[in-house]
């Protein structure tokens, strides 16, 4: 076994914003362990930055007790970890429509999945004496949305996330989340237009929607030691959708001011 001190790991981290944590967190010296439903985009994110990758269902408990055993074992203790995993939804769905097992297995990913790896993880860290974890939650739980089933899990990530702060911060454990606005992963690129209605760009503050890049970079400063005294907070970055929203029952928000000569 290797002894590290660093050593993280990105549950989800095989795509997207997950990968983009994987990236940085290497560049800031973590030994990344790379962790996902998906095998083969987990093989691809570790062999790219030398570290290791599991396959894993996050829903399944015994399998994330499973996975903190042989990451232990085989990488050294845990200080760092990234929730990133969620299964996502279509917006089409009146709740009186909602085909019950994907509301379940939505539920079941993002919610009970969150938690499996905050319980497993956090009470490993807690009798290491200290840890950080950065839950991935959504501008989605701040407020309402025709997502039905996603929407409330995200709000339950937050409110879990301040739950467990509480529970292990004398142990030297700090648990944040973000809460990513409108996000280029490759997922919602492949998307077929007509999810939102108008130019979704020009509906945020900042005029643009956010690289995954942009929320690693929020991630890793949570997960690291410049961010010791801050535990239990959710960190929006979601290029002011939260704070444009309220301006488009009076037709938006300015476009940019005409520069002077
Ligand atoms: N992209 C956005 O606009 C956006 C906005 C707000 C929040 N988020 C959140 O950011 C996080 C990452 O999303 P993304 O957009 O990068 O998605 P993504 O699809 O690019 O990546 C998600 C990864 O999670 C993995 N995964 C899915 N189910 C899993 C399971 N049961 N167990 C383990 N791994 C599983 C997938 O295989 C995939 O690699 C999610 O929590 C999502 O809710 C994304």
């Amino acid at each position: 076994m290797v002894t590290e001190s660093k050593v993280g790991v990105v549950i989800g981290g095989g795509n997207g914003i997950g990968a983009a944590c994987c990236r940085l967190m290497a560049q800031q010296g973590w030994r990344v362990v790379v962790v996902d439903l998906n095998k083969e985009s987990a093989e691809e994110v570790a062999k790219e930055l030398g570290g290791s990758s599991y396959p894993l269902d996050i829903s399944d408990l015994a399998s994330v007790e499973l996975i903190s055993d042989l990451v232990e074992k085989d990488v050294g203790p845990v200080s760092g970890l990234v929730v990133a995993a969620a299964a996502f939804q279509d917006t089409k769905f009146a709740p009186d429509e909602f085909p019950m097992d994907m509301w379940r297995r939505i539920v079941t990913v993002n919610l009970e999945g969150a938690f499996n790896a905050n319980r497993v993880f956090a009470a490993r860290m807690a009798r290491l004496g200290r840890g950080s974890i950065v839950n991935v939650a959504s501008i989605a739980g701040h407020g309402s949305s025709p997502q039905h089933a996603y929407g409330p899990t995200k709000a339950a990530v937050i409110n879990m996330t301040q739950n467990f702060a509480a529970q292990y911060g004398k142990s030297g454990v700090r648990v944040n989340s973000v809460s990513p606005g409108a996000v280029l992963v490759a997922r919602v690129k492949a998307r077929p237009p007509g999810r939102y209605a108008g130019d979704i760009d020009s509906q945020m503050a900042l005029g643009r929607r956010i690289e995954p890049e942009e929320i690693a970079n929020g991630v890793e400063f949570l997960l690291s030691d410049r961010a010791s005294a801050i535990t239990g907070t959710d960190l929006l970055i979601d290029a002011g959708w939260a704070v444009a929203n309220p301006w488009s029952i009076f037709g938006g928000v300015p476009g940019p001011v005409t520069q002077q000569q």
